[in-house]
């Protein structure tokens, strides 16, 4: 070959290839926004026609009808990052008054101090809003609502509690899912100094760490603790399989919730405790070839078990960031590429399908028979955040864009 020749091809070839990426991402970006467009069509006419004021978001559907959730539901704060993440890709001004409008309506959560989900809720929304528009009040939203989630800290546990209900079986419920919800308190501190929010945050992971895993690092659902003594109670599920097994959620929470903690602290046995959620993960014999996990691991009908697209996305968004501090970084970015390929490839609904929900194929509670093989409002916000976070590293950028200090 000419030797002039090649390096031209060779930096063609890249330059096509980078621009063949970003077409493809350019296509899934608009499909997502078309389907958007309908969501938010179908919402507002379901919130018109609902009995209930207030009910104004989309989390699912049911019987093939739009489930729409008040502000107080744990999956509030999805649909309104769905609508930051467009804005964020396409600059769009449109996105922006949506997110806007949809964020407004949870601001009241700020002082709900009766669930652990303060994160999901807010931070996704507002944390979201503020860091693409640097607006001071939704920085106020982020502080308060971390001051109200710290109240549910209990020293003696030295854990944040997770759920009011069902006391009489679990008199201070701790879930894996309550990982995701650090996020926000590690923000507080960064965000006004004080270290309290950070305290707090370490404290909850350290004690999870001890109590919520098992030696080959799956995860259990709920550990309940004794709030007297801080003495472990009881190992259960609530949303898994058995008590003994490996809920395939709780183990993208564990994955993605150490990851942020290992960011946010530096600290070496946060990084080693992801890695080895990915490695359970990843190790796992019934992790099918598609990476889009089973909804548990140890589900007894295995191949014939719905899939959790909404634990496939945490976990794609999750390793996307690990990659970047693990030594392992290439082979966790080569899964979450595959992830996102069978997701984009296999999983997303069909344009004017699922009334406008981006994924299908997600599994909220198997035991209870709720939210089986359907679109969740989560998985949506995992998968454009996944991918949002596959484009930022191939561009060279820190996958996770951080707020300025105070
Ligand atoms: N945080 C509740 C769930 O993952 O279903």
């Amino acid at each position: 070959m000419n030797k002039k020749f090649f390096p031209a091809l060779v930096l063609s070839l890249v330059i096509s290839g980078c621009f063949a990426q970003k077409q493809s991402l350019t296509k899934v970006f608009a499909d997502a926004e078309t389907q958007t467009l309908q969501l938010l069509k179908e919402a507002a006419a379901t919130e018109k026609s609902a009995a209930t004021p207030g009910v104004f978001t989309p989390r699912t559907l049911e019987n093939g009808n739009l489930r729409n959730v008040a502000s107080r539901d744990w999956t509030s704060g999805f649909f309104p990052g769905v609508l930051w993440y467009l804005y964020d890709f396409t600059g769009k001004k449109q996105w922006l008054q949506e997110a806007k409008t949809y964020t407004a309506q949870v601001e009241k959560e700020k002082t709900n101090g009766t669930t652990h989900d303060m994160g999901f809720k807010v931070y996704c929304s507002f944390g979201n809003g503020y860091r693409l528009t640097k607006d001071p009040a939704y920085r106020e939203v982020i502080i308060q609502s971390a001051r109200t989630l710290a109240t549910r800290f209990n020293p003696t546990v030295g854990a944040i509690k997770s759920w009011d209900h069902h006391n009489d079986v679990w008199p201070f419920p701790v879930i894996i899912d309550n990982m995701m919800n650090l996020e926000l308190l590690f923000e507080a501190t960064n965000l006004t100094g004080d270290s309290t929010y950070y305290k707090v945050a370490v404290a909850h992971a350290n004690t999870t760490m001890k109590n919520h895993f098992r030696p080959d690092y799956s995860s259990y659902h709920v550990i309940a603790y004794d709030p007297a003594t801080g003495k472990v109670l009881k190992k259960n599920t609530h949303q898994g399989f058995s008590h003994e097994s490996a809920w395939a959620r709780g183990q993208a929470w564990a994955l993605y919730g150490y990851t942020l903690c290992y960011r946010e602290t530096r600290d070496k046995a946060y990084l080693a405790q992801a890695e080895n959620v990915a490695k359970f993960i990843f190790s796992n014999p019934h992790m099918p070839a598609d990476l889009v996990p089973y909804w548990d691991f140890d589900a007894p009908g295995i191949p014939n078990e719905p899939r959790d697209a909404s634990a496939a996305a945490v976990i794609a968004s999750g390793l996307y960031e690990l990659s970047t501090y693990s030594s392992a970084g290439k082979d966790y970015v080569a899964k979450a590429d595959k992830i996102l390929a069978s997701l984009t490839g296999i999983y997303r609904s069909p344009i004017g399908g699922n009334k406008g929900f981006i994924l299908g194929h997600s599994t909220g509670s198997k035991p209870s028979n709720s939210e089986v093989d359907v679109p969740l409002n989560y998985a949506d916000y995992y998968y454009l955040e996944a991918l949002l976070r596959q484009k930022r590293l191939a561009e060279k950028k820190s996958v996770v864009e951080l707020n300025k200090k105070n």
